[in-house]
């Protein structure tokens, strides 16, 4: 079977879970990275695949079927659209992007090119979530009444590259980065899309983008939601509470899924640090397999677009004072 061909876009962070990911693979390879640090490209880059500063050029030159697009947020948009045009398939990471119009011009470029667009909300292809949605969605609970999502994330400057500070750069701070994580997670635990949002949000001294906040959200199919996002990142604090009418299902990072029920505790999946790499993982192969035609699962444009617009409701709600409607993209978690 002939190779299908990645070219990374962005060598941070997350590039390196992605070269991670893709190793080993029988159906695809990363062919190509592209950084405009060539040495930190240079770093992730295995023997035979190509190092670029331009992404253009990598597009041009690669002879590649797909990229992951793993740069600064603002940066998501034209890189996508320049890959499109070319005829590629994308897999972008979260936010999709800064504004709701980039994101329809991501979905719009990638729908005239005839190619794949997934959006990288890893956590749906998590064990831990997976069976919590699953559980979720039997119904053998009843329905969500309420979701609590709370996270804390160091928001210092110097807990990650400075770009994240950059108000233009990352399009906001921990709401646009972190908060995005615990929309998707109330959108898609939840089985509903975000309709209306409250909010209060706060930068630090010093701060270009707000580093805590708390939102209030409201589901089209009635279930309510909070997340709370605070900046000190110390002790890691990243848990989901689906009320139900028989029992609490928690989703923890420190504890995997547990099932709170009659003042006891249940764990049924318990975490692991092998989670995320198996996520990634899945993600990938899922990609894969959907541009090729084959069966497989991916998180949708639209989707993507619908988490970046409650994103930015938060941020409008807070300067406005009151609640704000957030349109629909007429997505089903
Ligand atoms: N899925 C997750 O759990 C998760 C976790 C963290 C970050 N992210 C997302 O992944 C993306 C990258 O985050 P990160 O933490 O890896 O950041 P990072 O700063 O570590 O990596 C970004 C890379 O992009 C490069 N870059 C900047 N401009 C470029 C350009 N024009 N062309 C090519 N490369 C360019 C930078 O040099 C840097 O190496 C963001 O969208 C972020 O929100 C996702």
């Amino acid at each position: 079977m002939t190779s299908f061909r990645i070219g990374l876009l962005g060598a941070g962070a997350v590039g390196a879970l992605h070269v991670t990911a893709a190793a080993g693979a029988d159906s695809y390879e990363i062919a190509a990275i592209c950084d405009v640090r060539r040495e930190a490209a240079e770093v992730l880059a295995g023997p035979g695949v190509a190092v670029h500063t331009d992404h253009r050029r990598m597009i041009a030159e690669a002879g590649l079927d797909a990229v992951i697009v793993t740069t600064p947020h603002a940066l998501h948009a034209q890189q996508v659209v320049d890959a499109a045009r070319a005829g590629l398939h994308v897999l972008v990471e979260k936010p999709m992007a800064t504004t709701v119009e980039d994101c329809s011009r991501m979905i719009e470029a990638c729908e005239e090119a005839g190619t794949l667009l997934a959006v990288a909300h890893v956590i749906h292809f998590d064990p831990v979530a997976r069976e919590a949605r699953r559980l979720i969605a039997s119904g053998e609970f009843g329905a969500p009444l309420l979701i609590a999502h709370r996270r804390s994330a160091h928001y210092d400057r110097d807990s990650r590259p400075a770009w994240f500070f950059d108000a233009v750069l990352a399009g906001g701070g921990i709401v646009l980065n972190v908060g995005t994580h615990g929309l998707d997670r109330i959108q898609w635990f939840g089985g509903g899309e975000i309709q209306r949002v409250s909010s209060v949000v706060r930068g630090r001294e010093g701060m270009d983008v707000e580093t805590d906040s708390l939102a209030l959200v409201e589901l089209a199919n009635g279930v309510a939601a909070s997340v709370v996002l605070t900046s000190r990142g110390v002790p890691y604090v990243d848990e989901t509470d689906v009320v139900m009418p028989e029992v609490t299902l928690r989703v923890s990072a420190a504890d995997g899924l547990l099932l709170l029920r009659d003042g006891a505790v249940t764990t049924l999946v318990p975490a692991s640090p092998e989670h995320l790499r198996s996520a990634f993982r899945t993600q990938l192969d899922g990609f894969v397999a959907v541009a090729t035609g084959r069966a497989g699962e991916h998180v949708g444009g639209a989707y993507g677009r619908s988490v970046v617009s409650a994103a930015l409701a938060v941020y409008e709600a807070a300067d406005r004072g009151h609640p704000v409607d957030v349109p629909r993209q007429a997505v089903t978690p």
